[in-house]
């Protein structure tokens, strides 16, 4: 079997996988790191998404061998010691979960959306942006109020 290296929240991981391992299968199941999902088989949920060289990508349709030499950062990456990511905290301040599940592929998406979208982020900019990522609970409304927040505090206007 291939043997795939890449980093993983900052560390260095290697591992023995098979040629049709997921990205996904490799973080839950050989490295434990249990808060990326797996939601759907459809490609369609999100709730598997990691940033894996700085984009996001659903690691439910990657390969981990096409990982090979990425830095792959998923949800447990995103905290300094105690401190959430000012994403995190905007979700957990603007009660943007309900059972969480979609949680993390949420927050790694809204991350690379608030990365990328003009200052002026609007209701309408986020929940386009975040079109790849379905949560069953929330109705979204919260979730669209806590991205636009943590938007706002990733540029340190929060
Ligand atoms: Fe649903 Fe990846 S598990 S898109
Ligand atoms: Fe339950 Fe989004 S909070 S699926």
């Amino acid at each position: 079997m291939p043997m795939v290296a890449m980093t993983v929240n900052g560390r260095p991981i290697s591992a023995e996988v098979e040629a049709r391992t997921l990205l996904v299968e490799l973080l839950r199941s050989s490295l434990g790191l249990t808060g990326t999902h797996v939601g759907c088989d459809t490609s369609q949920c999100g709730a598997c998404v990691v940033a894996m060289n700085g984009r996001t990508v659903k690691a439910c349709t990657v390969l981990a061998v096409q990982a090979a030499e990425a830095a792959v950062i998923t949800i447990e990456g995103l905290a300094t010691g105690e401190v959430l990511h000012p994403m995190q905290t905007a979700f957990r301040e603007h009660h943007a979960l309900q059972c969480g599940f979609c949680t993390p592929g949420m927050v790694l998406s809204a991350i690379e959306l608030a990365q990328r979208l003009p200052p002026a982020v609007t209701p309408e900019a986020i929940r386009e942006g975040l079109e790849g990522n379905l949560c069953r609970c929330t109705g979204y409304h919260n979730i669209v109020a806590a991205v636009g927040a943590g938007a706002t505090a990733m540029r340190g206007k929060g």
